[in-house]
């Protein structure tokens, strides 16, 4: 597992662990963020039970599991929780899950133990230090109905779960920068027409992110949009047709 440092001013630090080198090829490729400020860190969509050993092994080169006070889910996906038990057996008792309030139940399944704080619709702000203040932003329907994103207005990182998401192969990766956003396009087009449906929240989520001041939005998976690039990727997904599944209504009731 790479981990590469996002962005850094003092204790106030932004990482991302990504790539893993032992991840087996049936088990999709996932982004872990971490928010550090001081003695307080958060991690945003810890990922699944299969790549735990080797994010722990990672994580703990850079900052004491001790140190972890937040879990943030973006969404209920296996890919994002299903390591919550894992995770809080290493980490303290004061470890607070954050997720909608739509998918706590749901993700209890995972682990019925964790201490959670649902996030409402709106969203809300968790304050990691004093002067360190991380707002959770909605990101409804994309893809999933209780979905959030997480934007530092200090670091200026917005961490956008599924959107943004590429399935990159192992062989093109590279760095963690896009660099070439045409090419880019082959390995996040067909995920988003399918994963995306609905158009007016992506309408939505797309005029409130141009309100920020993004300089590196990172997605779940694939690379991460730096400088320029951020607003290509805007334009991109502001353009793109989505809901590509609903295609196969008419064909199923052609047979009917
Ligand atoms: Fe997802
Ligand atoms: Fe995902």
């Amino acid at each position: 597992m790479k981990c590469y440092t996002i962005w850094q001013n003092g204790d106030h630090r932004w990482l991302a662990f990504a790539q893993d080198p032992e991840r087996p090829d049936n088990v999709i490729d996932t982004n872990q963020l971490a928010v550090v400020a001081g003695d307080c860190a958060m991690l945003l969509d810890p990922g699944g039970g299969e790549l735990f050993p080797a994010m722990m092994a990672a994580l703990t080169q850079e900052v004491p599991v001790s140190r972890i006070k937040h879990l943030f889910l973006s969404h209920q996906d296996p890919d994002v929780a299903s390591a919550l038990p894992l995770w809080r057996q290493v980490c303290g008792d004061d470890l607070t899950v954050h997720i909608s309030w739509m998918w706590a139940g749901f993700v209890s399944h995972f682990d019925s133990h964790a201490t959670f704080a649902t996030i409402p619709d709106a969203g809300t702000e968790i304050a990691l230090a004093p002067n360190v203040l991380v707002r959770l932003l909605p990101a409804h329907y994309l893809h999933s109905p209780g979905c959030f994103s997480v934007y530092d207005p200090k670091a200026k990182v917005l961490f956008s779960g599924d959107i943004g998401a590429a399935l990159v192969p192992r062989e093109r990766a590279g760095d963690i920068y896009v660099t070439d956003f045409d090419e880019h396009i082959h390995y996040m087009d067909a995920f988003h027409r399918r994963w995306m449906g609905a158009r007016m929240a992506r309408d939505k989520w797309v005029a409130m992110v141009r309100r920020l001041d993004v300089e590196v939005l990172a997605p779940q998976h694939g690379l991460f949009f730096k400088g320029e690039q951020v607003g290509r990727f805007l334009d991109w997904l502001e353009a793109l047709p989505l809901g590509s599944g609903l295609e196969a209504y008419d064909q199923a009731m052609a047979k009917l």
